[in-house]
Parts: structure tokens; C-alpha cells; sequence
């Protein structure tokens, strides 16, 4: 009798975990098609503007880290719903709300009701690495939507660009990542812009950075808060749009453009990881592929949990 109900329990564990698996091939019988068709878009949105590729990564980023890989982030605010694209990190920052719709049309146009957001969001990400020159990886599917979304916890996950290595350490392992996950991770900041606002007391006040540098970021970003704070400056100041492994050689010379970003190779524990991605492209690539879907399967929602929706911006 024992024997037959631990036997029950067992499977039962066993469900569990199917339910909660993610896998590459999840939409091959239930939409062929999906995969070509949000690559097709990210291509296109991509070539037209160049940043979206970045933007569409940080999008899944900011995802993934607050309730988990569930498109919570596109989740706008309404009358009667307050979600997340008003927190701190996100307001005024986050872009490429506009393409994620414009892809779930186009894929709901092929088959209803049954990709979801988070899994564009997830795909989106890799096809736009892959479309700036990155490396590909398989994305695992299966993701289902949100009906919830948290600012408080968008404020109090997504790491500021102040953190010194301490706190980027521990951000990340409160997610499950090693340090080398989360610098390998960081290595996205090879692609992308950021404001003024956010770089502005490490180019005047940090003396980790190259002098050079600062100067000619300071050009385009005074001093005085309140006046140029929104201005922009390549995260990557080599090769701003092409994803490869610049971001740790632009570091080693001390042209980290966050006060964040130097913290990776700054004398501390990460240093030697630094190092070693930017002098293998190859490491680098590995490390952030298995980092990205390490990412991509943070608490997915799976089964009948949440829903599909048809607009990622609002649930059904
Ligand atoms: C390690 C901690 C991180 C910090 C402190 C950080 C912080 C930031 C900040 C402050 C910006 C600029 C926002 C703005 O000025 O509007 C930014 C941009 C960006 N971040 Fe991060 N980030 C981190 C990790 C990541 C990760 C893990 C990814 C993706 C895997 C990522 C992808 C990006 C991209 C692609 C951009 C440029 C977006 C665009 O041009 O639209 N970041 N990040």
C-alpha cells in the first residue's frame, strides 16, 4: 500500500516537472510556421533601425526578471492596472512595444491563439542577437502569458546601472546566475544606447574610466542634472552594432559606459572572466547562449497556467 502511494506521488512529481518543461519543437505541429515568421519580422524591424535589435533583447531581459519569462513586461497600464512599463528601469527606456505587436498580428494572422508573448519575446531576442552579427542558440518554447505584472518587483529586481560588483553578484543569483553567467549576460551591452542620466556620475565622478572617453562623452552630456539627461551614447563605443565581444575589450581599456559595466573588470573577481571573453569570441558566445536560455527558463508559466493572448499589451 506504502509502496503503491509513493509510486502515485512519483508520478505525480514526474507530471509536475513535464508540465513546467519548456522545448524547441513545441509549436512544430501547432504552428509551423511561427518561427519563420517572427524571424522574418525581427529581420525587418531590424534593418530599419538598427537599435531595435538591442531593444528587443533588453525587452525579454526585463521580462524574464521580474515574475519570470511571462510577458508581464508588455503588459501597458490602463485605468484600473498598473504594470510595469512605469517602473523606474523601464519608463522613458524600454522601446520596441510597437514591433512585439506587430509581430503577434502577424503570427495570430496564421494561427490563433496559441504563441504566446513571452515565447516572442523569446525568440524575438535570439533573432535579433543573430541579426547584428551574434551567434544563434535554440530558444525552448511553450511560455504562457501573464494575467499579472509587478512594478514593485520590476523596481526591485532589474539592477540599476549605480551597482557596484556586490550588488550585480547578488542580483543575479537571487535569479539562479553564477557571476560568469552574469557577466557573459552583461556582454549584451555590445549593442544598444543609453542616456545621459544614466552614465553621467560615472563619466564625471568614477575615476575607472578613461580619460579620453569621459571627454568625449561629456560632450553630449552636461553635467547639470535636469539639462541633457535623455541624450544618448553607445553602449559599445567600437562597434556599436554588431554583436560581438568589443563590450570586454572596450572594458579592458576602461570604456565601460555605466558605472555597472566597469565593475566587471575593476580589480575584483570578475576580472579574469572579463578577460577571457575578450580575447575569445568563441568563449563569449558559448557562455551568453547558455546564460540566454538559462534566462529564458525562469519561471516560466506552462500548461494551463496564464493564457495566450491576442494582444500582448492587455490580458484577454
Ligand atoms: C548587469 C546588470 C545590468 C544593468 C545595471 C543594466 C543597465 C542598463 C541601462 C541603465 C541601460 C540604458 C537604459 C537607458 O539609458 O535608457 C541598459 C541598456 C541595455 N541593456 Fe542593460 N543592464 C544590465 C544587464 C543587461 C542584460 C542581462 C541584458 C540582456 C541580456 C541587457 C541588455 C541591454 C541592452 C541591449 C540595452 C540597450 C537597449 C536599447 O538600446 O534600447 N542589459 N542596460
Amino acid at each position: 500500500m506504502a509502496s503503491s502511494a509513493s509510486f502515485f506521488l512519483l508520478l505525480l512529481c514526474m507530471a509536475a516537472v513535464a508540465s513546467a518543461q519548456l522545448s524547441p519543437t513545441f509549436y512544430d505541429t501547432s504552428c509551423p510556421n511561427a518561427l519563420s515568421t517572427i524571424k522574418r519580422a525581427v529581420t525587418a524591424a531590424v534593418n530599419k533601425e538598427n537599435r531595435m535589435g538591442a531593444s528587443l533583447l533588453r525587452l525579454h531581459f526585463h521580462d524574464c526578471f521580474v515574475q519570470g519569462c511571462d510577458g508581464s513586461v508588455l503588459l501597458a497600464d490602463t485605468a484600473t492596472f498598473t504594470g510595469e512599463q512605469n517602473a523606474v528601469p523601464n519608463m522613458k527606456s524600454l522601446r520596441g512595444f510597437d514591433v512585439i505587436d506587430n509581430i503577434k498580428s502577424q503570427v495570430e494572422a496564421i494561427c490563433k491563439q496559441t504563441v504566446s508573448c513571452a515565447d516572442i519575446l523569446a525568440v524575438a531576442a535570439r533573432d535579433s542577437v543573430v541579426a547584428l552579427g551574434g551567434s544563434s542558440w535554440t530558444v525552448p518554447l511553450g511560455r504562457r502569458d501573464s494575467t499579472t505584472a509587478s512594478s514593485s518587483l520590476a523596481n526591485s529586481d532589474l539592477p540599476p546601472p549605480f551597482f557596484n560588483l556586490t550588488d550585480l553578484i547578488s542580483a543575479f543569483d537571487k535569479k539562479g546566475f553564477t557571476a560568469t553567467d552574469m557577466v557573459a549576460l552583461s556582454g549584451a551591452h555590445t549593442i544598444g544606447q543609453g542616456q545621459c542620466q544614466n552614465f553621467r556620475d560615472h563619466i564625471y565622478n568614477d575615476s575607472n574610466i578613461n580619460p579620453g572617453y569621459a571627454t568625449s562623452l561629456k560632450a553630449n552630456c552636461p553635467r547639470a542634472t535636469g539639462s541633457g539627461d535623455t541624450n544618448l551614447a553607445p553602449l559599445d563605443p567600437t562597434t556599436s552594432y554588431t554583436f560581438d565581444n568589443a563590450y570586454y575589450s572596450n572594458l579592458l581599456s576602461q570604456k565601460g559606459l555605466f558605472h555597472s559595466d566597469q565593475e566587471l573588470f575593476n580589480g575584483g573577481s570578475t576580472d579574469n572572466t572579463v578577460r577571457n571573453f575578450a580575447s575569445s569570441a568563441a568563449a563569449f558566445s558559448s557562455a551568453f547562449a547558455s546564460a540566454m536560455v538559462k534566462m529564458a527558463n525562469l519561471s516560466p508559466l506552462t500548461g494551463s497556467q496564464g493564457q495566450i493572448r491576442l494582444t500582448c499589451s492587455k490580458v484577454n
